[in-house]
């Protein structure tokens, strides 16, 4: 008999999220759907705006960019959640930006990092077909984010200095607020 595989979200410190994620194999498309639902479900848990696969230590070239306000991201653009297969970047814009990022698998932290603020994409769907895209602002930093996953690195290798990172706490009572005011 064979049970269902149980995901849990992976933490910084753990090897799996230093691994490369390999290629999803679009003829076997019904084995992700567990996957991306699990990942879905473990976004929506904690109050993510994306996940990628290797987060819930699966291996794979998966991504959720799904940018929407919530308690931990107040002013983020509303998107329809968007699954993305085999994510690749082709073009990023010479433009860069600096933005507070958090982690599901780096909890209680923040930091600041520099992106550029355009990025244009090619990625497959849950069906198979392949699209490009052209993303920028928010859903283009969380694309970058999530793909660092599937290269083995978080948030915490993209901050210029140390005195760049702060904690969940310090952020939402003093960095945040201030944000806001200044919008
Ligand atoms: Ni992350």
């Amino acid at each position: 008999m064979t049970s269902a595989p149980v995901y849990d979200i992976v933490e910084i410190g753990d090897p799996r999220l230093r691994e490369t994620a390999k290629p999803v194999d679009l003829t076997r498309l019904d084995a992700i759907l567990p996957i991306a639902q699990a990942m879905k479900e473990w976004m929506d848990k904690r109050g993510g705006v994306g996940i990628a696969a290797p987060q819930i230590g699966v291996g794979l070239q998966m991504m959720i960019v799904a940018s929407r306000p919530n308690p931990r991201y107040p002013d983020a653009p509303l998107m329809q959640p968007l699954l993305l297969l085999n994510p690749l970047p082709l073009r990023y814009s010479d433009t860069t930006v600096e933005e507070w990022e958090g982690c599901l698998s780096v909890p209680g932290l923040r930091g600041k990092v520099w992106r550029p603020d355009a990025v244009d994409i090619e990625y497959f769907d849950a069906a198979g077909r392949g699209h490009q895209l052209a993303l920028c602002g928010f859903p283009a930093r969380i694309f970058q984010h999530e793909y660092d996953h599937l290269i083995g690195m978080t948030f915490v290798d993209r901050v210029a200095t140390p005195l760049d990172l702060v904690s969940e706490k310090v952020f939402l009572e003093q960095i945040l607020p201030a944000r806001l005011a200044a919008k």
